[in-house]
Order: C-alpha cells, then sequence, then structure tokens
C-alpha cells in the first residue's frame, strides 16, 4: 500500500509549515501517516473540544484541523514561542483554534482548575504523557480519546526514553477507566477511550 503523503490528500497548509519547520531545524513533527490518523479520528468527534499537548509548528495541528467540523475548537499548547509562532502564521485565519504559549504542566492544572473537559486529547510532549499524567486524563470526558505517538523506538531517543515509554504503557494497561490500544503504526500510537 502506498501511504506517502501526497496519497493522503495532505491538508492545506502542511507544505508551508514543513518548509518553515526546515528552516528552524525543528525535526520532531509527526509523520503523515500519524496525522493522517489524527484527521480521521477528529472527523469522529463533531463540534467536539479538541486540546493539543505540544505544538511544535503546528504539522499535527493542521492534520486534526483538516478533520475536525465546522463546529469544533482546538487548543495548542507549547513553551516554544519560536516554534510555536510557525503554527500562529499558517493557522492564525482558522477561528477554531487557540494558541496557548505556557508551561504544558501549569496549563494543564489550570484546565483541571477551570474544571474544563475535551473529547480527544492528542498528547505529544513531556507534560500530560510521562508526567502529570493523571491530571491530563481528568480533562477526558467519558468516551473521549486520548492519543499518543513515538512509543516505538527511534534513532533520536535518549538513553533513559525506551524506560518512559515501558512505565507509562504498563500504567495506561492498568488503568480501569481506559480502553486502550497500541498501534505499530508509523512511530508507534497509543489510542485510548474514556469509559
Ligand atoms: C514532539 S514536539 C510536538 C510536535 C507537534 N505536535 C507535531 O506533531 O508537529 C514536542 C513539543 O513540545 C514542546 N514542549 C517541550 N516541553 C514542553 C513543556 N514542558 N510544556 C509545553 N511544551 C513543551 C516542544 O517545544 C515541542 O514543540
Amino acid at each position: 500500500m502506498n501511504t506517502s503523503s501526497s496519497i493522503l490528500n495532505p491538508p492545506p497548509h502542511l507544505a508551508r509549515i514543513e518548509a518553515m519547520s526546515l528552516g528552524l531545524n525543528f525535526n520532531m513533527a509527526s509523520e503523515p501517516l500519524t496525522g493522517s490518523l489524527l484527521r480521521t479520528l477528529a472527523r469522529s468527534k463533531p463540534s467536539g473540544r479538541f486540546l493539543e499537548l505540544g505544538t511544535g509548528t503546528g504539522v499535527s495541528t493542521c492534520w486534526m484541523l483538516d478533520g475536525m467540523d465546522a463546529n469544533a475548537t482546538l487548543v495548542s499548547v507549547d513553551n516554544d514561542v519560536r516554534v510555536q509562532n510557525v503554527a500562529r502564521r499558517a493557522l492564525e485565519e482558522d477561528t477554531r483554534v487557540q494558541f496557548v504559549h505556557a508551561e504544558g504542566a501549569s496549563f494543564i492544572d489550570q484546565l483541571c482548575h477551570e474544571g474544563q473537559t475535551f473529547d480527544f486529547i492528542f498528547a505529544d510532549t513531556w507534560p500530560g504523557k510521562f508526567y502529570h499524567l493523571d491530571e491530563a486524563l481528568t480533562l477526558l470526558k467519558l468516551g473521549a480519546l486520548y492519543i499518543v505517538d513515538d512509543l516505538l523506538p527511534q534513532p533520536n531517543w535518549p538513553d533513559d526514553h525506551s524506560g518512559k515509554v515501558s512505565i507509562f504503557l504498563q500504567y495506561m494497561m492498568e488503568r480501569t477507566d481506559m480502553v486502550i490500544t497500541p498501534l505499530m503504526w508509523s512511530t508507534g500510537l497509543l489510542i485510548a477511550t474514556r469509559i
């Protein structure tokens, strides 16, 4: 099966964002296969409230926006304004998305404090995935999706990273309020539903 990004019908703005990302030497963007899955799953949440932890330069953001319907909204947080500004520049005309420049853990705490809940969380940074996980899972509505990628070994992983991934997967398997499926897809994903 040919799954190149051209076959996947990439979203508007993706090529521009990728070009700007190269200029910043930003190499942590999601792969097209991850983006395509995010887009498909995003479509399953009409009028949904979406949260992205780790905007990067907006690659996964634009895939999610391409799947979301007109009434859905997305909040995307990153602590690096330099990379997040690429996403802002490319996507700012889309009124469904709000970019927040903040430390992820503090922002998750703020959302918890405000009693906010979401239909879909893509956790693509450290807080909400390898720490502050309980707090992030608290933000899920019943039936909401929690998605992470980068769970299969990657050449750029630091030495202690595979241990973090194992602990994360073990913890998710033990949660009795989540139905999970790890996927050998793209960089290795996990899709979980809150029950
Ligand atoms: C894997 S990249 C995100 C890639 C993006 N989601 C995509 O697929 O294109 C992780 C991002 O998390 C951000 N980040 C790292 N630590 C963070 C923290 N403590 N709080 C918020 N953002 C953080 C980095 O600046 C980086 O942009």
